[in-house]
C-alpha cells in the first residue's frame, strides 16, 4: 500500500536555526523587550529603507495551469464524454490508498453526500468546530441532524478534543473535523474517543490533500473523508470534490444520493442496485473539472513538498522571536498550506500588540494581515428556528476561538520557491522584533 512520504517536519533545532542564520553573531533580536535596535537600521514605518525588495511576483498566485492542463481540457472538448472522471478517481485512489471514492461535484457535495451516507437518526447531535466555514454544517439540517459548536486550539486552530468532550450528550453520535489550513487535527486521539464512545467521523478535508500522520492521509481517518478542488484548493480543479469511505456501505449510500449513474455499476448483491434514480440530488463532477484535477494529481507531492520545507525554513526561523508562534504540527504530522501562513502573535511576549507589529511589518513590505476566518457558531442561520427542525447547539463563549481571533497573523502561502524573499520576510521580522521596546512604548 502506498504511504504518505514519511511523517517527520525535519525540523530544524534552535542551536541549527542559530548558525544557518548567523543570528548567534548578531543575537540581538533574541533579546528581551527592550533591546537596543541594531545600529543603522531605522524601521520603515519611520522612514527607514523597506527590508523587503524583493517582488513576490507571482509567488503567491495559485493554481498553477499550464499546457498540461490546456491540453487535458482541450482533449475533453474534442471527445466528450465522462471518461475524466472515472480516470480520476482510479488516480485518486492510487495516490491516497483510500478503501472506495467517488468524485463529486465540489467540496459541499462530497459533505452533504458524506452526511446522508453516514445514516445517522434524526436529532442525532454532530461535534463540529465553530472556526469552520458553512458547507459541512448547514447543509445538517436537510438531514434532522444538530450541529453542537465545539472550541478550536488556540496554537493549532483545529478541533478542540477536550472541550468536545464536555458537550457530549446521550444524543451524540458523530464527529465532524476540519484540517484547517492543511494542518492535520489530531485524529488518533480524535478516532480513539469516537470509538470510545460509538461515534462516526466525518473529515473535512476541503484544505489538506495529501496532508498525513504518520503516513496515514486525511481522509483516511474516519468512516469518511470528503475534499473540495474548488481553483483555490491544494487539488485545484476550478470546481469539483472527492470523498473517501471506509466502508461499501458508505461508499454505495453516498453515491446513490447523488449519482443516478452509479446503483446499476454497484454489485449485484448491492442493496442500493434498485436505485436507477438515484435517490433525488445530482452531484456530478464536471469532466473538465476531473481532468484538470488529474493533472495536478501528477505533481502534488513535488508541490506540497516544496511549498512544506519552505514554509518549514521561514516559520523555524519566525518562531525563534519572543511571541510568535506557528499553528503547531503534532508529532508525525505532515502538513500542507491552504490560503495563508497562519501563526500567532503573543502580545505580552514580543512585547508590542498585534496592530503595532503588523503596521511596522507592512511598512517593511510584508504582506501581513490580522487572522479572520468563517465562524459558525455566530451565523444568523444557524439561529433561525425556521430552518431547522432540530436547533444548532450554540455556546455563549468559545475562549479558545476567541484566543485565535485576539493573537492570529496571517501570511502569504508562497506557491513557488522564493528563498530570497523567505530571508528577507525573516530579516524584516527581526528588524521589527529589535526595536520592539520602542514600538512597545508607543
Ligand atoms: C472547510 C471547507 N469545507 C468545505 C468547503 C466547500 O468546498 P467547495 O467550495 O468545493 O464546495 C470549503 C470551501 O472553501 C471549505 O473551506
Amino acid at each position: 500500500m502506498r504511504k504518505a512520504t514519511n511523517g517527520s517536519q525535519n525540523r530544524n533545532t534552535r542551536r541549527t536555526f542559530l548558525k544557518s542564520t548567523g543570528a548567534l553573531a548578531t543575537g540581538f533580536y533574541l533579546a528581551g523587550a527592550g533591546s537596543a535596535p541594531a545600529r543603522g537600521e531605522t524601521l520603515a514605518v519611520d522612514g527607514g529603507p523597506k527590508a523587503v525588495t524583493v517582488s513576490a511576483g507571482g509567488a503567491t498566485s495559485w493554481p498553477h495551469f499550464g499546457d498540461e492542463e490546456r491540453k487535458a481540457v482541450d482533449a475533453v472538448v474534442s471527445s466528450p464524454g465522462y471518461g475524466e472522471i472515472d480516470a480520476f478517481e482510479k488516480d485518486w485512489k492510487e495516490h491516497f490508498q483510500p478503501p472506495y471514492c467517488k468524485a463529486h461535484m465540489n467540496g459541499t457535495s462530497a459533505l452533504i453526500s458524506g452526511l446522508f451516507g453516514l445514516n445517522l437518526p434524526a436529532g442525532s447531535e454532530i461535534l463540529v468546530p465553530s472556526l469552520d466555514p458553512w458547507f459541512g454544517i448547514l447543509p445538517m439540517r436537510f438531514f434532522d441532524l444538530v450541529p453542537v459548536f465545539v472550541d478550536s486550539k488556540p496554537r493549532t486552530m483545529n478541533f478542540d478534543l477536550d472541550d468536545a468532550k464536555k458537550r457530549l450528550t446521550a444524543k451524540t453520535r458523530g464527529i465532524e473535523v476540519v484540517h484547517l489550513f492543511g494542518l492535520p487535527c489530531e485524529m488518533e486521539a480524535i478516532c480513539d474517543f469516537a470509538k470510545e464512545k460509538g461515534l462516526v467521523i466525518l473529515e473535512d478535508c476541503a484544505h489538506a490533500h495529501n496532508a498525513s500522520i504518520n503516513g496515514k492521509y486525511v481522509g483516511n481517518w474516519g468512516q469518511i473523508g470528503a475534499f473540495s478542488c474548488q481553483g483555490s484548493k491544494v487539488l485545484p480543479a476550478i470546481e469539483g470534490g472527492m470523498a473517501n469511505y471506509e466502508n461499501r456501505e458508505y461508499y454505495e449510500r453516498a453515491a446513490t444520493f447523488g449519482h443516478y449513474e452509479c446503483p446499476g455499476r454497484f454489485p449485484d448483491d448491492s442493496k442500493y442496485r434498485k436505485y436507477g434514480t438515484g435517490l433525488g440530488m445530482k452531484l456530478r463532477m464536471h469532466p473538465m473539472g476531473a481532468a484538470l484535477a488529474r493533472c495536478q494529481l501528477r505533481k502534488i507531492d513535488a508541490q506540497t513538498e516544496m511549498e512544506r520545507s519552505q514554509h518549514h525554513e521561514l516559520n523555524a526561523r519566525l518562531c525563534q522571536l519572543p511571541g510568535i508562534y506557528e499553528q503547531a504540527p503534532g508529532p508525525g504530522v505532515k502538513r500542507v498550506y491552504w490560503a495563508g501562513n497562519h501563526l500567532f502573535l503573543d502580545p505580552a511576549k514580543a512585547g508590542m500588540s498585534r496592530e503595532t507589529a503588523i503596521k511596522a511589518l507592512s511598512a517593511e513590505g510584508v504582506s501581513i494581515s490580522k487572522f479572520g476566518y468563517s465562524v459558525s457558531h455566530r451565523d444568523v442561520a444557524f439561529r433561525e428556528a425556521e430552518f431547522w427542525r432540530h436547533m444548532p447547539v450554540i455556546p455563549d463563549r468559545l475562549p479558545g476561538l476567541e484566543e485565535i481571533e485576539r493573537t492570529g497573523i496571517s501570511l502569504p502561502r508562497f506557491t513557488r520557491p522564493v528563498p530570497e524573499l523567505v530571508d528577507q520576510y525573516v530579516k524584516a521580522f527581526e528588524k521589527v522584533w529589535a526595536h520592539r521596546g520602542q514600538l512597545g512604548k508607543a
